[in-house]
Parts: C-alpha cells; sequence; structure tokens
C-alpha cells in the first residue's frame, strides 16, 4: 500500500517539475467564474502577480503563502507551486481544488474562483 502522504508530495514534485519544464515563454488564459473577467498568466508568475498585473483585484497579505488571504479554487487547469507546498493550505483543501494563488504558477489555461476571505473564516 502506497502512504498517501508519500503519493501527495509526489504528486506536488511532480508538478513542479513539469511548472520548471513550461516556464519558457507560456502565457495562460486565467478566467475568473462566475464574472467572466480573463487575464493573461505567464508561466514565470504566480498568479496573483499576473491578476495585479492586469488590475484584477485578488485579496491578499502575506504573499507568501502564510496566511491563506489569496485562497481561491481551480475549477479547470492545472497548477504548480515552484516553491514546494504553501503552510497555509491542507492537504485536504489542495484536493478539493482550492490553491493559494500568491504561490501558485499556472501550468495551463485556468478557470478560477476568487473566495472571500472572510468566508473561509465562517
Ligand atoms: S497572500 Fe498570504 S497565503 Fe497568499
Amino acid at each position: 500500500m502506497i502512504n498517501g502522504n508519500l503519493l501527495f508530495a509526489g504528486l506536488i514534485a511532480s508538478a513542479a517539475c513539469r511548472w520548471a519544464e513550461s516556464i519558457s515563454e507560456s502565457i495562460y488564459q486565467v478566467t475568473i467564474v462566475p464574472t467572466g473577467e480573463q487575464f493573461a498568466c505567464p508561466a514565470d508568475q504566480s498568479i496573483l502577480t499576473a491578476a495585479h498585473s492586469a488590475d484584477i483585484l485578488i485579496s491578499y497579505s502575506c504573499r507568501g503563502g502564510q496566511c491563506g488571504a489569496c485562497m481561491g479554487k481551480v475549477h479547470q487547469g492545472e497548477i504548480a507551486y515552484p516553491n514546494g507546498q504553501p503552510d497555509a493550505i491542507s492537504e485536504a483543501q489542495t484536493q478539493q481544488g482550492y490553491a493559494l494563488f500568491c504561490s501558485a504558477f499556472a501550468l495551463s489555461d485556468l478557470s478560477i474562483e476568487l473566495i472571500d476571505p472572510m468566508r473561509l473564516g465562517s
């Protein structure tokens, strides 16, 4: 039987490797649901940075994966955490599709949902 934590760590490492391979000149399209707003996300920028460059506000505080203020949900597409799994998101949240946009980089076109941080706290 494969240890669940080892399998999860392997999936994260695999996504990080694919991110490193895709970093060349790729630019992905990110669509926000349900508003339909879109912005371009270069492979070498976090989703938060790319959104702010396009004047789309995503809540944030630490910008380092520590606070959870930038948490949202990825409905379609694939992301990676090139600096490793951030502290402020659990394995269960990741498996449910949640992501920290300050630390997540796109590996494909994405469909994402922004979540009011106050909603997560309730
Ligand atoms: S801004 Fe703090 S975890 Fe993303």
